[in-house]
């Protein structure tokens, strides 16, 4: 079975929202998506988003923050394009429903997060991606150009593979015709067509062992990409969030967001000292990358589970109306924020690398965009700047749908595209295998590509994951497809890809940091 698009967008997160609501007027968009419509990255989203909306900010000073956060490696071009336009696309973000907090005086309550050095943060109290996603989801529903199938999942995409033209170079002209979709509602493999295809489906928290993503955080888009030979840079920067909830029997960890330190909430180890002096004079403040492995440091050398993150001495009224999801949270496993010491750690949150592409979203695969977490733009070089993530989403949307809307009609569909072949294949006898590989996959993550690593490490790691990595493809050939399948597939993917980007990356810079090299 075939379907024909003008517009196929793979994932329903900011990026995939927002884009669609820019092309609708043009065209028929099909916006497929693995789980319920509102699952993803951004649902979860607590902090907020960046943007300069008032003096003294000034986009020099964003432009600033997030050159030094990025660690040197930043795209300074695609950097400027960003920040100058973030006012702009909060505008229009508003305009489609989402709503912020404000002062009483009526201008935005704007919030500060680790790297800043001002007051830039937009937020709906502690839940500013759900309300995003809400606001979102809820203008797309009312147009009639969208049509969005949920419980979809996207298998791969279609290119001169599948018609049988061999094509053995990353940097060759490759197409792409759209993708092979696992349809979950009735069980049938089908092939969706279109003039355009935008994927945008989020990180792959789910590689490591701890992450605050939810569960559909498995690297598809990158893993897909790979598979048809298109670039893919910057995976040896996965950033992780310096403080989740030390709450072992919680999976994915709940995030205790970085406002809550921007608020004025301190770090200190399980004695009750503070420690960032030793490390930046920036102290809890500092950038991701700094923040996170000082508390692995201090962890590994004191041997403790977590630390604490203090907020005893701040206003009891003013946190509790700021972050009453992370305040109720921490209740319901009998932790009172605004008295006791929250233990925390930290977790995988964020794959600033990604698919390849240029200041219009296109990767290097024509046709193909890619946009949001699964992208890599060039704006977080070699660490995120807090809060860029969802505004870096929505100004690629821009950039990449103004593209699309240019070019999409002089493009002709491809008829030759054989329907999904399952012959040979059987149903999945043992789950038994998927759940310990994947544990395994997470474990040799967590442990040898971490926040810490080493030339021993990798080369373990790699050696470790190469067995992984030929067992399931062998499971994958003669099994009948599932999303658990799929998604295994794609994290092995994308852990083989962190991993040999990493050990191709001779230096310690931003998030990639290895005692073998140190910092230039
Ligand atoms: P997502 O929002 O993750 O959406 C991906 C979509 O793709 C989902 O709909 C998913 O189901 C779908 N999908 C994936 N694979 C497939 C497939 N094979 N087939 C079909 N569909 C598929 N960033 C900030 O800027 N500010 C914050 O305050 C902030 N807080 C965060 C807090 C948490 C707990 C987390 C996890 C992240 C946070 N981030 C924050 C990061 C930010 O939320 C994400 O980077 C951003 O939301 C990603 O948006 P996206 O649209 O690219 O992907
Ligand atoms: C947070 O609220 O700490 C998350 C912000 C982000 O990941 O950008």
């Amino acid at each position: 079975m075939s379907k024909k698009t003008d517009f196929l967008i793979i994932g329903s997160g900011i990026a995939g929202l927002s884009y669609a609501l820019k092309v609708a007027p043009y065209g028929k968009v099909c916006m497929i998506t693995k789980a319920n419509e509102d699952e993803s990255n951004t649902k979860y989203a607590q902090g907020g988003i960046a943007a300069v909306m008032y003096s003294p900010d000034s986009y020099k000073k964003h432009i600033e923050d997030t050159l030094i956060a990025g660690d040197g490696i930043c795209d300074e071009d695609i950097v400027n394009m960003v920040i100058t336009e973030s006012t702009e696309r909060i505008n229009e973000l508003i305009e489609w429903g989402a709503k912020f907090d404000k002062t009483t005086s009526g201008n935005y309550d704007l919030a500060k997060e680790g790297g800043h050095s001002e007051h830039r943060i937009l937020h709906h109290k502690d839940n500013t991606g759900f309300e995003i996603e809400r606001a979102l989801l809820a203008a797309v529903h009312t147009h009639p150009n969208i049509e969005i199938l949920d419980h979809h999942f996207a298998i791969d995409v279609l290119t001169q593979h599948h018609l049988d033209i061999e094509v053995n170079s990353r940097t060759k002209d490759i197409e792409c015709y759209g993708a092979y979709v696992l349809n979950l509602k009735k069980n049938t493999i089908e092939t969706i067509l279109s003039k355009t295809i935008l994927m945008a489906t989020g990180g792959a928290g789910n590689v490591y062992a701890t992450t605050t993503n939810p569960y559909i955080a498995t690297g598809d888009g990158v893993a897909m990409v790979y598979r048809a030979k298109g670039k893919i840079d910057g995976m040896e920067f996965y950033q992780f969030h310096p403080t989740s909830l030390y709450n072992p029997s919680e999976n994915p960890s709940f995030l205790i967001s970085e406002a809550v330190r921007g608020f004025g909430g301190i770090l200190k180890t399980i004695d009750g000292n503070e420690f960032m002096q030793k490390y930046d004079v920036r102290k809890s403040l500092a950038p991701r990358d700094i923040v996170a492995r000082a508390i692995d440091n201090e962890m590994k050398s004191r041997g403790d589970d977590y630390v604490y993150l203090d907020c005893r001495h701040l206003d009891k009224e003013g946190l509790i109306k700021h972050f009453p999801n992370i305040y109720q949270k921490c209740l319901s496993i009998g932790i009172n924020m605004t008295t006791d010491f929250i233990p925390v750690l930290p977790a995988a949150h964020y794959m600033c690398g990604g698919i390849k592409v240029d200041k219009k979203g296109k990767s290097s695969i024509n046709r193909l965009y890619a946009i949001g977490e699964c992208s890599s733009t060039g704006l977080h070089g070699a660490n995120r700047l807090a809060s860029n993530s969802l505004l870096e989403a929505i100004v690629f949307a821009h950039h990449a749908a103004m593209d699309g809307i240019e070019t999409f009609e002089k493009v002709n569909f491809c008829s030759s595209i054989p329907n999904w072949n399952a012959e040979g294949t059987a149903h999945p006898e043992e789950m038994v295998l998927l759940i310990q590989t994947l544990r395994e996959v997470q474990a040799i993550m967590t442990n040898y590509v971490g926040i810490v690593r080493s030339n021993i490490r990798l080369q373990r790691a790699f050696d470790r994951l190469e067995i992984l990595y030929k067992e399931n493809e062998a499971l994958y050939l003669k099994t009948t497809i599932s999303p658990k399948l799929c998604e295994l597939r794609n994290l092995i993917n994308v852990a083989y890809i962190i991993i040999k980007q990493a050990r191709e990356r001779k230096e310690s810079r931003g998030l990639h940091y290895t005692i073998n090299y140190s910092k230039t």
